[in-house]
């Protein structure tokens, strides 16, 4: 699928257009438009058993659910929260928005993960928790992070907005740590065009959170919290349950596709590198990140360009590094630890299309042009 002929590197998930009017229909009737409606309710349910968690409280956006994460946690102000620079902004900007203050951990290099050697060295007294990332998909190290959390008593946060429905010797992502958020934004497998929720397996945060996504507000005459307005409305939960019938198709196309780039890959035999998927964890299909290596004869920032010029847009996810932000390498309260693998692979990763929808023919261009390193077509 192409919009103007350019190949973005994905394309959002949409429901039939008559089945999404009889849906509206309904909202039309009802006058319901937000404010924890029927089809909210009912996306919570069902997203409740899709992800297998025990508690899920969806959101207008990933973001309002990670900085309500952070604060629903009671962190001390001005704590520190490890987290990786290896992100989208939003991760360290919830930490900072807290009034928290991140501290930049390495990755590892074949998951680019957070990487769990490198956490210890950077706890201090005023270490309050862990904020994982699991980034394009690949989950984190959750059994070796929930050992150190608990060694030094710290709260675990994850960021799996890449990670819909990945699951972890069976069990869903959601279920790790103390809370975890997932985004449903546009460009994201599972899609609310807009959306998030938190998953979290302790029942007293019920209320606390249900508080905070709306003003603090309990009832007619209750106001509990400083909330925010971090409410899902009744549209945004129409796209997803119909989605939700959708997601797991949308997965199966995408394991076709990379198994066409997976299998051109490995036959070059080096150059590109594929990072791994853990044995013990299933692929959300989110992205297809591949990183170009010393030894391949063009560089990543070229190969972007002349894809660019066939009117295909790869991405550079995830480059510059959050580290390298004006707001944060000024900011003398971010700590940076050693990032020798997030600095060296924030020049080498790309992000290829990847979507249900696209076009063999395209995929296979893309191969024969990285194969070929271009030869053929300039
Ligand atoms: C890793 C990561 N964290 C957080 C977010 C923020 O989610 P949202 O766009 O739903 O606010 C995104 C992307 O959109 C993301 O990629």
């Amino acid at each position: 699928m192409t919009r103007n002929n350019k190949i973005y590197v994905t394309s959002p998930l949409l429901p039939g257009i008559d089945d999404f009017n009889t849906i509206i229909k309904d909202i039309w009737e009802s006058k319901w438009l937000t404010n924890m409606g029927k089809y909210h309710n009912l996306l919570e349910n069902k997203l409740k058993s899709t992800l297998k968690v025990r508690n899920l409280s969806l959101f207008n956006n990933g973001t309002i659910a990670l900085l309500i994460a952070l604060k629903v946690l009671d962190l001390p102000e001005g704590s520190e929260v490890i987290t990786t620079p290896f992100t989208f902004a939003a991760t360290p900007h919830c930490i900072s928005w807290n009034k928290l203050k991140p501290v930049f951990c390495d990755i590892e290099p074949d998951t680019m993960t957070i990487d769990t050697n490198k956490i210890e060295s950077l706890i201090t007294p005023n270490t309050s928790a862990i904020l994982g990332v699991h980034v394009y998909g690949f989950p984190c190290d959750v059994k070796r992070i929930a050992e150190i959390a608990q060694k030094y008593n710290l709260k675990v946060i994850y960021d799996a907005a890449h990670a819909f429905s990945t699951e972890i010797d069976g069990k869903g992502i959601g279920t790790f740590g103390d809370i975890t958020m997932f985004s449903f934004h546009a460009t994201k497998l599972f899609n609310t065009i807009e959306g998030g929720c938190l998953t979290y397996n302790d029942d007293n945060l019920i209320r606390k959170i249900y508080n905070l996504r709306n003003f603090g507000i309990q009832n007619e005459e209750l106001v509990e919290e400083v909330g925010i307005n971090g409410k899902m409305n009744e549209l945004q939960a129409a796209i997803g349950i119909l989605n939700l019938n959708l997601f797991k198709d949308e997965q199966r196309k995408r394991a076709e596709i990379k198994s066409i780039y997976d299998k051109a890959i490995t036959a070059m035999g080096g150059g590109i590198r594929l990072p791994k998927m853990p044995l013990n964890a299933s692929n959300s299909f989110q992205y297809y990140p591949i990183i170009i290596e010393d030894n391949y004869p063009i560089s990543r920032d070229e190969i972007y360009e002349k894809f660019k010029s066939l009117n295909i847009y790869t991405r550079k996810y995830f480059y510059p590094a959050c580290s390298d932000y004006e707001c944060y390498k000024n900011d003398l309260a971010v700590k940076l630890g050693d990032l020798k693998t997030v600095n060296n692979i924030k020049n080498k990763v790309l992000c290829l299309p990847f979507y249900g929808d696209l076009d063999k023919k395209i995929v296979e261009f893309i191969c024969n042009n990285l194969v070929t390193v271009f030869g053929s077509y300039i």
